[in-house]
């Protein structure tokens, strides 16, 4: 959200990741972001400027006294970039950044960006350890520069360490948190995702379509506008979003016992997962095995903790508390039921069941019900969307 219509300048340097850029430079164009690309005379030793041209549909910077439209191209793009971020950054570029040297098209752009800036070293695991090259990216992040680690793994000299441009995507993540407003700075956020699952026996489980995209979306909007985020997912199979605390739960006991442990803690809880209501009396040590007398199987079930209400219980003053409702039918109706039975600050209901709303679908559509009795509505959206949504009328409400 925070790249749609965006200005960006995308500093490319001389070395093997440089092929990675053109595909960072591809997400950034798909997210709708204005991209000038600025690249070094080694760069253009690994890639070609005619690539990023096409990409970017803008002129590539190489070269202040040949591609320049007037004299003042780079001040012209250095102060209308909304962020600038530099990937692959060699040692040799970081060390000229960090000394303010101005001695090719890309650092003297960089020198004048006064908008936020991102650094992605990459290079040999001995040259990114080298005291120098670590002084000198303490040097910048004291100046405030974004500095985001480089992966491990097997390097292009064939080594084996640290060194490797992360993927384009975890970059394009990091450049959305680094432009993200930190209006949650300082906010500790409980959320809990995903599906439970209540074991029958060792091979068979109960356990519903949740599949973790709404609160994950949420955890992730919330760690990039600053928040210290908790998220407590039930089995799901997305990655743990970057910058989060993800603590692994199967069922609704387990579940509770992860919430209750980080509850008091918490200035903002979101409950979106959507939680057994009844698991199996006793789990069964042994599979069970198929009757040959019998057609039908009764298994006795048991009512399982609502951790809502528990939490909507425990719950102080300063706490804000959110639930999630599921509803096929009567949406409104239910949804407030629900608020009044929980004690919660807000609820946010969605109709499920549609092919483009609630379980596994990538939008959304969601109405917000409040403690004072106003309501919003969520047209139907990315969950993305709504996650920002949901957290900007959260921060409306909590001042
Ligand atoms: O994960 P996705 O595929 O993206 O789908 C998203 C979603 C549809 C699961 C999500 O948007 C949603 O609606 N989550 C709540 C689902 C649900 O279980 O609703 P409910 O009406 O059964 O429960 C109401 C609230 O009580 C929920 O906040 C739930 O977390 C909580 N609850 C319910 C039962 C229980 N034993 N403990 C609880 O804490």
């Amino acid at each position: 959200m925070v790249l749609k219509d965006s200005h960006l300048l995308l500093g490319v340097t001389g070395g093997i990741a440089a092929y990675k850029s053109v595909e960072l430079l591809r997400l950034l164009k798909k997210a709708g972001a204005n991209v000038h690309v600025a690249m070094t005379l080694a760069a253009l030793q690994f890639v070609g400027k005619a690539t990023f041209e096409v990409l970017s549909e803008n002129q590539v910077l190489t070269d202040l006294w040949k591609d320049t439209q007037s004299s003042v191209t780079h001040i012209d793009i250095a102060t209308s970039v909304d962020a600038a971020l530099v990937a692959p950054a060699t040692a040799n570029f970081i060390g000229k950044l960090a000394c303010g040297i101005a001695d090719d098209a890309l650092l003297t752009t960089m020198l004048a960006v006064t908008s936020p800036i991102m650094i992605c070293p990459s290079m040999n695991t001995d040259m990114y350890q080298n005291i120098r090259v670590q002084r000198n990216l303490d040097i910048l992040e004291q100046d405030g520069i974004h500095i985001i680690d480089p992966d491990a793994g097997v390097l292009a000299c064939k080594t084996v360490g640290t060194g490797r441009l992360p993927e384009p995507w975890f970059l394009l993540d990091r450049l959305c948190a680094v432009m993200a407003p930190k209006d949650l700075l300082g906010k500790k956020v409980l959320i809990t995702a995903g599906p439970t699952l209540e074991a029958i026996d060792p091979v068979r489980y109960i356990s519903n379509h949740s599949s973790g995209k709404m609160g994950y979306a949420i955890a992730r909007a919330a760690e990039k506008r600053g928040a210290n985020v908790t998220l407590v997912s039930g089995p799901v199979s997305l990655n743990p979003p970057v910058g989060v605390d993800c603590i692994r739960v199967e069922s609704c006991d387990e579940m509770g016992r992860a919430v209750f442990s980080h509850l008091e803690a918490a200035d903002i809880i979101i409950k979106v997962a959507a939680v057994a209501d009844y698991r199996p009396v006793d789990t069964r040590v042994l599979k069970i095995k198929k009757s040959i007398d019998s057609k039908a199987l009764t298994l006795p079930m048991t009512e399982n903790m609502d951790i809502l209400k528990q939490v909507g219980k425990l719950k102080t003053e300063d706490q804000f508390l959110v639930g999630f409702a599921a509803e096929t039918n009567d949406l409104e109706r239910h949804a407030l039921i629900k608020m009044k039975k929980k004690n919660l600050d807000m609820i946010a209901a969605n109709i499920v069941g549609a092919d483009d709303s609630g379980f596994k679908t990538d939008t959304n559509k969601v109405k917000l019900f409040l403690k004072d009795g106003s309501s919003k509505d969520i047209p139907l959206m990315d969950k993305e969307k709504v996650a920002h949504i949901l957290l900007d009328t959260i921060i409306e409400q909590t001042g």
